[in-house]
């Protein structure tokens, strides 16, 4: 029986559907798109090995810091910290993630949106016959364009919408339970055409057979800065979803399965990638421009590369939208609970706002010469994310989990359910100590300090 008195709070329903949920949140652009090209622009192996530690110790620590803030208070991201430190400043910390979550998915949307052209190129089979400075050209063109990238932008914003109106059960979880497995069926039909190309080896090589040389201390830095935000951390995206989390469910078993299957689609990613790249003869370090260039330059080559062109942007839109609605729930939780707004109303007006923003991002890529410090806006706003607010939304987080709620509290909502675990004392090393530190340095190194 319901307690009509009590508010209930939509929740997950099904231990796949959490899983599916935080996975899709996470698996998204960052995997499929600049994992690889980051792997590229580091010299592969090495950067990957450094990537791997990073999420062991850093990553996996921050997300279930941040289940473990979520789940106690039952709220979101702002409303959580209120709960959990009353009359403190760290609900400055929730604040940060929700401007956070504007930024991201501004410029978010338009990437996924041109993502939703590159379908619509793959089944009109407009790569074919074009040499490579036309496909380069035919990129920058589009993305220099006032109309359509915004015209797609909003197409994909609105899809997000569209699906996180519906709540969490009923929506979130629901297109997460639908849309993950295809994104698992994609990546794997691709990666089964990429190794058995001929030459295909070379890859696998630059992806597994380590070379430090080619590691520099900045690569380092962005190793972790990515992790940070292949994991969906910093921001309040697994306070808010852990908040949806049943008291049975094991937070730490949780977050482990977690960062393993992004970690997974993350290199999944890039055997698809590096080895049809190799194998085709073409450079691996093309940067932001490796998945919209360098790849239709390789499908067209490729025995059946139509077919498989479709599916690879298929692939990155699905990625792109579970990772977005889970950024987009971070506002409209806080606009549901503390704004008290209905959720249709919440949605429409979040969905809205970053639309709006997500416009001159758009518009910086050549239709108007918005710059910041030197970047485009929409560089300026990535920037911002890496080198800023993530960094220093995970450190508040993990030292508020280390140093305030403190060891009683967390061994408490990682036991609730009569779970037993093993890991405090190492949780609590890494939540007060190691992470704070790493994270400090890749925040002082992004803002130019070291
Ligand atoms: N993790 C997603 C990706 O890899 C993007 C994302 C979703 C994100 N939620 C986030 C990034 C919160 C930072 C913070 O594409």
């Amino acid at each position: 029986m319901k307690n009509n008195n009590i508010e209930q709070r939509d929740n997950f329903g099904s231990r796949f559907g959490i899983i599916a949920a935080a996975a899709g949140s996470a698996i998204g652009l960052g995997n499929i798109w600049k994992f690889p090209y980051m792997t590229g622009l580091n010299g592969g192996a090495a950067f990957i090995i450094v990537y791997l530690v990073c999420i062991a110790f850093i990553g996996l620590t921050l997300m279930l810091s941040e289940f473990i803030i979520g789940r106690r208070a039952q709220k979101n991201a702002i409303g959580a910290f209120k709960k959990l430190a009353p009359n403190t400043p760290w609900f400055l910390t929730g604040w940060m993630g929700v401007i956070a979550a504007f930024v991201i998915l501004s410029f978010y949307g338009v990437i996924a949106g041109w993502c939703m052209e590159y379908i619509v190129r793959a089944v009109m089979n407009s790569f074919a016959g074009m040499s490579p400075d036309e496909i380069t050209s035919s990129f920058v063109d589009f993305i220099g364009r006032g109309g359509k990238p915004i015209f797609w932008q909003v197409a994909f914003m609105s899809l997000t919408g569209f699906i996180v109106v519906s709540g969490i059960k009923d929506g979130i979880e629901k297109y997460a339970k639908i849309l993950m497995p295809l994104l698992v069926a994609i990546i794997i039909i691709l990666d089964i055409r990429a190794i058995t190309l001929p030459g295909a080896g070379a890859g696998l090589e630059f992806l597994f057979k380590p070379d430090f040389s080619k590691l520099t201390a900045n690569g380092i830095l962005m190793a972790l800065g990515h992790a940070f935000f292949s994991l969906s951390l910093g921001m309040g995206t697994m306070i808010t979803y852990g908040s949806y989390i049943s008291k049975k469910e094991n937070l730490g078993e949780t977050a482990l399965q977690v960062t393993i299957a992004d970690t997974l689609i993350a290199l999944l990613a890039g055997i698809a990638i590096f080895p049809a790249v190799f194998a085709f003869g073409i450079e691996p370090n093309a940067g932001p421009g490796l998945v919209f260039i360098t790849l239709p330059n390789v499908f067209q080559q490729m025995p059946l590369g139509y077919l498989f062109s479709i599916l690879f942007f298929i692939l990155l839109t699905v990625a792109a939208l579970t990772s977005s609605i889970s950024i987009l729930e971070v506002v409209v939780a806080y606009f549901v609970e503390d704004l008290k707004m209905n959720r249709k109303r919440a949605t429409i007006t979040a969905t809205l706002a970053i639309t709006l923003l997500g416009i001159p991002c758009s518009l910086s890529q050549g239709a108007v010469p918005l710059n910041i410090g030197g970047m485009s806006f929409l560089d300026a706003m990535s920037w911002l994310t890496d080198n800023l607010l993530l960094p220093l939304g995970g450190l508040l987080i993990v030292a508020f989990v280390g140093w305030v709620l403190g060891r009683k509290e967390v061994e408490e909502e990682v036991t609730a359910g009569g779970i037993k675990v093993s890991y405090i004392p190492l949780f609590m090393f890494l939540a007060k100590f190691v992470a704070p530190i790493a994270i400090a340095l890749v925040f002082l190194n992004g803002v130019g300090i070291i």
